[in-house]
């Protein structure tokens, strides 16, 4: 297996599907090193895992692949998920490679719009709900036990099979070495209860023998985790009325909330919110600091790293891997509302001197 590119399929052999995956090259996504921002805090060893890179631009493809490979292996006809974007983009891509129909259902108004784009280019039937996400995550699994249609959410335990993928990539990336701290954002927490699941195997196959310590992010006005975890709760207490600028984790009832919590408490890790103001000025970071353009919810890892460096949780020694997890240009609004217009010019070079003021 050490031959295999690193990717979802170089570690098939702990992931569930027997034959041919219907795979699109997913995974094997850039481990870039922080050098300005980790300057900036002190931290040598800061790095983000870019999972933009990935065919739709999130993370959600290494779910997909597995998920959507299952689906055919079941016999299954139709896929569905409800999405707060990402989830459907991947989906509607996957179900086109698989050649299966998909039904997604979006909170109306609610969702990014280069995510809208690609799950109805690539021919998913969308369905704009007018609720929000965990309302639609309610009526697709009323919808997809009512029909048999196979939900595709992070309920569904091979979709984090895919995901687990993330931290084998970063250790071999590494060289072997695992980071001290993982830091996630957290929406409806499949993924970071997804990549601790992959670490606890490789742990018990004897590959690594340490788990970084896995550290959730959430935005200010939704983070029930966050919450739990500060006020050391048995359980998740669901918000009504979540509300963010990164819509990708607008979710006030994390469907992962007990493994998420386990994921945290087992690994000594910790969990924390981030205001809005901080997530667009890291996605600012992001971009013109290191050359990386993520959309705001990727932003929110780092912008937690900031700060809890600045709280003293995190020490300035440690190795930290950042997983940002969709790509810039699935969120252009938000973009194009920070940043100031490009300057208007007439087609001549006298115009283009003064437009630039030289
Ligand atoms: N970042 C992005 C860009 C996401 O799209 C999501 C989730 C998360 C982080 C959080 O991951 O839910 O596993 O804790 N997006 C889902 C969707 C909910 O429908 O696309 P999580």
């Amino acid at each position: 297996w050490q031959k295999r590119p690193i990717s979802v399929w170089r570690y098939r052999e702990l992931l569930p599907v027997a034959g041919e995956p219907v795979t699109l090259q997913e995974g094997g996504t850039p481990l870039y090193h922080l050098k300005r921002i980790g300057d900036e805090l002190g931290i040598k060893e800061l790095y983000a895992k870019h999972e933009g890179m990935n065919p739709s631009g999130s993370f959600k493809d290494r779910g997909m692949t597995v998920g959507v490979s299952m689906a055919l292996q079941l016999g299954m006809k139709s896929v569905a998920c409800a999405s707060t974007g990402n989830t459907s983009a991947s989906l509607a891509v996957y179900g086109a490679k698989a050649g299966i129909p998909v039904i997604v259902l979006l909170p109306s108004g609610k969702v990014a719009l280069g995510k809208v784009a690609q799950a109805l280019m690539h021919g998913a039937k969308v369905i704009s709900i007018n609720g929000n996400f965990d309302r639609a995550l309610e009526m697709v699994r009323d919808l997809c036990e009512t029909k048999g249609i196979y939900l595709l959410n992070s309920v569904n335990p091979y979709r984090l099979e895919g995901q687990k993928t993330i931290g084998f990539e970063a250790i071999d990336q590494l060289n072997g070495e695992v980071p001290d701290r993982m830091v996630l954002p957290v929406g409806n927490a499949g993924n970071i209860s997804a990549v601790y699941k992959g670490l606890i195997e490789l742990s018990e196959l004897g590959f690594i023998d340490k788990m970084p310590m896995m550290t959730g992010i959430q935005a200010e006005g939704s983070q029930p985790v966050v919450r739990a975890i500060k006020e050391n709760l048995p359980e998740v207490i669901p918000e009504g009325s979540p509300e963010t600028v990164a819509t990708a984790i607008r979710i006030g009832a994390p469907v992962n909330a007990e493994k998420v919590l386990h994921a945290i408490r087992m690994s000594k890790g910790t969990a924390d919110y981030v205001t809005d103001a901080e997530i667009l000025a890291m996605q600012r970071d992001l971009a013109q600091k290191e050359g990386i353009g993520v959309e705001p919810a990727s932003a929110a890892s780092v912008a937690g790293v900031k700060k809890l460096v600045e709280a003293g949780v995190i020490d300035h020694d440690e190795r930290i891997v950042c997983v940002v997890t969709g790509h810039l240009l699935k969120d252009p609004e938000t973009v194009i509302k920070q940043c100031a217009p490009p300057i208007e010019c007439g087609a001549t070079l006298e115009s283009l001197l003064s437009a630039l003021q030289l």
